[in-house]
């Protein structure tokens, strides 16, 4: 099955998209965390890719679909199918999603949109921590102010776009062109809303009862 997880910045998706992959096996691509290994990698992709994210905007859409196309027809994207975590975020995405997914014979299954309110946002972002190694998310409120991480020893640290000042542009973008998603997916027939206000475990229950019905 190929599954997206939709919401605004700090709704949980990243958190979420680790259990997620670990139960049902899917591949977890996450635009996101590919364009920040771009940038970390010095790559011409990175570079271009930088100013938009430091400035809480979007990175372009031809090149941001040139990305996803390249992955999903990998063979254990096709094999396992994908978690889209971070992609779509723009109506022109969507439309290229759906069709590069139908010309594997192959359709998103269902869109999970995590709803969280917005004044809690802007706390759970300035206080995320990030493994460089393994990917994990933390948050200084729940695992205190790490440096090196629990899982991997890797180094931990905070994401250059998660000031008080990008998030709220990045919220901003969120408003004016992702959110457009959740009426596009509703007439599409493959929209589910989970409350993201619950604790990890409890978001996680819901997606998981969502994602044992369609599977
Ligand atoms: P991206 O990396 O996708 O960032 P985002 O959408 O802003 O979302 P986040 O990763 O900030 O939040 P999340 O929902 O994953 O929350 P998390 O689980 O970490 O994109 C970054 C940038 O790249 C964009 O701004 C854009 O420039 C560019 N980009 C990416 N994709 C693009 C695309 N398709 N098109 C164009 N541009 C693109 O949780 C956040 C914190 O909250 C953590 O500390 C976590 O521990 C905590 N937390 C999680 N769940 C809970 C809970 N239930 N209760 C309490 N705390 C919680
Ligand atoms: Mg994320």
């Amino acid at each position: 099955m190929n599954i997206m997880l939709l919401g605004a910045p700090g709704a949980g998706k990243g958190t979420q998209a680790a259990r997620i992959v670990e139960e049902f096996g899917l591949v977890h691509l996450s635009t996101g965390d590919i364009l920040r290994k771009a940038v970390a990698d010095g790559t011409p992709l990175g570079v271009e890719a930088k100013r938009h994210m430091d400035a809480g905007g979007l990175v372009p859409d031809e090149v941001v679909i040139g990305l996803v196309q390249e992955r999903i027809t990998q063979p254990d994207a096709l094999e396992k199918g994908v978690l889209f975590d971070g992609f779509p975020r723009t109506i022109p995405q969507a439309e290229a999603l759906g069709a590069a997914l139908a010309e594997s014979g192959l359709k998103l299954d269902a869109v999970i949109s995590i709803e969280v309110d917005p004044e809690a946002i802007v706390a759970r972002i300035t206080a995320r921590r990030q493994c460089r190694g393994c990917g994990r998310i933390f948050n200084v409120a729940t695992d205190g102010d790490l440096t090196v991480c629990t899982e991997c020893g890797g180094e931990v640290y905070q994401r250059d776009d998660d000031t008080e000042a990008t998030v709220r542009k990045r919220l901003d973008a969120y408003e004016a062109q992702t959110s457009k998603l959740i009426p596009y997916y509703a007439e599409h027939g493959t929209l589910h809303t989970v409350d993201g206000n619950q604790s990890p475990a409890d978001v996680y229950t819901a997606i998981a009862g969502i994602l044992r019905t369609v599977g």
